[in-house]
C-alpha cells in the first residue's frame, strides 16, 4: 500500500476474524482463539526471520558462527523453536508433533490444554538457500483420551481436524486457515504487523489448466500416473506445467488458479514423500473445505487412520474434476490387474 492509499479503519484482522468465529459457537471457551493467536505470532516471527535471513546471515548449517561471532541458528531450527515455544506457552496445547522432532513433545502439565498441534515449521527445505518460496503447515486436533496425553491423541484421522492451514512466505506472507467452516486467506500487512482478510471464502475451481508434479521421477511412477500426465500434454489445449518444489507454494497456486498437485508413490518411495499428519492432512482439509478433492489415489486422505506420527502418504489434490480424472485412470488400471 502506498503512503497515499487510504487506511482501512475497519479492517478484518485475523485476530478479529477468529474472535468473531468463536462468538458464533455458543459456550466456546476461547481456547482455540488463544491457540490460533499464538500460532499467528509464531508465523509472524518466522516470516520476519525468513525475510531477514539473507541480511542477518541466518542461513547455513546449525551451529555456524556469523561475522559477529554469534552462533547462528539455521532457519528451520529457529522456526521449530518458535512454533514450540509459542504453542507451549499458549496454555491450550498438550501434545505437539513437529516434522523436526522424532518423538511427540508433551507440554508441561501446568501449561496443558486440550489441543494437539501437528506442524511442519518450515517446509520446502531445499528451497531455503535459493530464496524460493517456503511455508509452514499445521493441523489441530482435540485430545480424545482422558488423563495424561499419549501418542494416540496425535494419531487421529484428518476428519477429526478442528482447524488446519498454512502460511506461505512468498512475494508476500499469507496465512490460509480453515476452522471447518470454509477457507479464508489473510495477507500480512507489514505496515501494521497484522494478517488482514484479503481472500474470503476461497474456492478451488472445478477444473484447472495446470498440473504440478516432479516430472523427473516419471519412470518411477506407476502406469496410471504416467498415463494421466501424458494425457495432459495431448490435444489442442494441453495443460501448463508448474512445480515449485515447496508444497505450500504448489498447493496455494492450485487453490488460487485450479488444477492438480501430485506427489504420488514412486518405486523409491512406495508411500510417496509427504507426511500425513502435518503435510497431507492439513492440505487435504483446506482443499475439501474449498470444494476440491484430496486423495491418495485410492482413499480420501482425510479418511486415513494414522499409525505413526511421521508416516507418509501419496497425495493427489486440487480441482474436483482434475482429481477425478486421475482417480478414474487409477481405478481402470487396478481393475485390469
Ligand atoms: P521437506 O519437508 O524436506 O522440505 O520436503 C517436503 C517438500 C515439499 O514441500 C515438496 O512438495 C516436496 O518436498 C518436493 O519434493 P521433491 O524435491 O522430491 O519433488
Ligand atoms: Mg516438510
Amino acid at each position: 500500500m502506498s503512503s497515499n492509499s487510504p487506511i482501512d479503519t475497519n479492517c478484518m484482522t485475523l485476530t478479529r476474524f477468529v474472535l468473531a468465529e468463536q462468538r458464533r459457537i455458543p459456550g466456546a471457551s476461547g481456547d482455540l482463539s488463544q491457540l490460533l493467536n499464538s500460532l499467528q505470532s509464531a508465523i509472524k516471527a518466522v516470516s520476519s526471520a525468513v525475510r531477514r535471513a539473507g541480511i542477518a546471515n541466518l542461513y547455513g548449517i546449525a551451529g555456524q558462527v556469523n561475522v559477529q561471532g554469534e552462533e547462528v541458528k539455521k532457519l528451520d531450527v529457529l522456526a521449530n523453536e518458535l512454533f514450540i515455544n509459542l504453542l507451549r506457552s499458549s496454555f491450550t496445547t498438550c501434545l505437539l508433533v513437529s516434522e523436526e522432532d522424532e518423538t511427540v513433545i508433551e507440554v508441561e502439565t501446568e501449561k496443558q490444554g486440550k489441543y494437539v498441534v501437528c506442524f511442519d515449521p518450515l517446509d520446502g527445505s531445499s528451497n531455503i538457500d535459493c530464496l524460493v518460496s517456503i511455508g509452514s503447515i499445521f493441523s489441530i486436533f482435540k485430545k480424545t483420551s482422558d488423563g495424561v496425553p499419549s501418542i494416540k491423541d496425535a494419531l487421529q484421522p484428518g476428519r477429526n481436524c478442528v482447524a488446519a492451514g498454512y502460511s506461505l512466505y512468498g512475494s508476500a506472507t499469507m496465512m490460509v486457515l480453515s476452522t471447518g467452516n470454509g477457507v479464508n486467506g489473510f495477507l500480512l500487512d507489514p505496515a501494521i504487523g497484522e494478517f488482514v482478510l484479503t481472500d474470503p471464502n476461497m474456492q478451488v475451481k472445478p477444473r484447472g489448466k495446470i498440473y504440478s508434479i516432479n516430472e523427473g521421477y516419471t519412470n518411477n511412477w506407476d502406469k496410471a500416473i504416467q498415463e494421466y500426465v501424458a494425457s495432459k500434454k495431448e490435444g489442442a489445449k494441453p495443460y501448463g506445467a508448474r512445480y515449485v518444489g515447496s508444497m505450500v507454494a504448489d498447493v496455494h497456486r492450485t487453490l488460487k488458479y485450479g488444477g492438480i498437485f501430485m506427489y504420488p508413490a514412486t518405486t523409491d518411495a512406495p508411500r510417496g514423500k509427504l507426511r500425513l499428519l502435518y503435510e497431507s492432512i492439513p492440505m487435504a482439509f483446506i482443499m475439501e473445505q474449498a470444494g476440491g478433492t484430496a486423495s491418495t489415489g485410492t482413499v480420501p486422505i482425510l479418511d486415513i487412520q494414522p499409525e505413526k506420527i511421521h508416516e507418509r502418504c501419496p497425495v493427489i489434490l486440487g480441482s474436483k474434476e482434475d482429481v477425478q480424472d486421475v482417480l478414474d485412470i487409477i481405478k481402470r488400471h487396478a481393475d485390469l490387474k
